[in-house]
């Protein structure tokens, strides 16, 4: 496939947009959990969520923790929407205040499943910071915590989000035209949970 151009995007949060709003997250984070910093740990959902979670974490405390894992899902060649850990997290988390770290919340099936994937686990809490929400996509409803913009539902790329691996360095969030959108005939990201 041909990947689209930059004239075939509209800049949607530019860079002052993005860093106002995750400084304006870590400040309600670390006033939330102002008592006990020591026991958070930030949960970064690989690969979208790099760059959101490198940027958010140094407005946070300087006694939290992180680790990562990345999710997948198919089987076979055909995704069957079930989706499944490609690795999984280094620390036990029993006992923690876990804030899973994710870049966009679409259907949800991702977050849902990690939800109860890590509940078992016995943290002492478990909740969501997304940096965007699809609402209107939604096909399993999932808490989320915090949120940094919500949006319409279009294809976006930039600040770790990618379209087939790319653009995950852009330093800013854009979304694809809709009619370039339509063209490519479905919308496919590395990180992507197929429905
Ligand atoms: P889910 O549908 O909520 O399970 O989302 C699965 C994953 O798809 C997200 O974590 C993103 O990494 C990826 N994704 C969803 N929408 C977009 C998008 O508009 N651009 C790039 N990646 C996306
Ligand atoms: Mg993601």
């Amino acid at each position: 496939m041909n990947l689209p151009a930059f004239e075939d995007f509209d800049p949607l949060y530019d860079e002052a947009a993005l860093a106002a709003r995750i400084k304006s997250l870590g400040e309600e984070i670390s006033r939330d959990v102002a008592n006990d910093s020591e026991n958070l740990v930030l949960v970064c959902v690989l690969k979208g969520a790099m760059v959101f979670m490198a940027d958010l974490m140094r407005h946070l405390p300087t006694s939290v923790t992180c680790d990562f894992l990345r999710l997948s899902s198919y089987s076979g060649t055909k995704s069957t929407g079930r989706v499944r850990f490609d690795f999984d997290l280094t620390q036990p988390i029993k006992g923690k205040d876990v804030l899973i770290v994710e870049d966009i919340v679409d259907t949800g099936r991702s977050m849902h499943f990690l939800l109860k994937a890590l509940e078992a686990r016995e943290p002492k809490s478990l909740s969501i910071c997304t940096l965007l929400d699809k609402p209107g996509r939604r096909v399993k409803q999932v808490p989320i915590r915090y949120t940094g913009f919500s949006i319409e539902d279009r294809f976006v790329i930039g600040y770790g989000l990618d379209l087939e691996g790319r653009y995950r360095n852009l330093p800013y969030i854009a979304a694809l035209r809709p009619e370039i959108e339509a063209a490519l005939g479905g919308k496919s990201s590395e990180d992507a949970i197929e429905e």
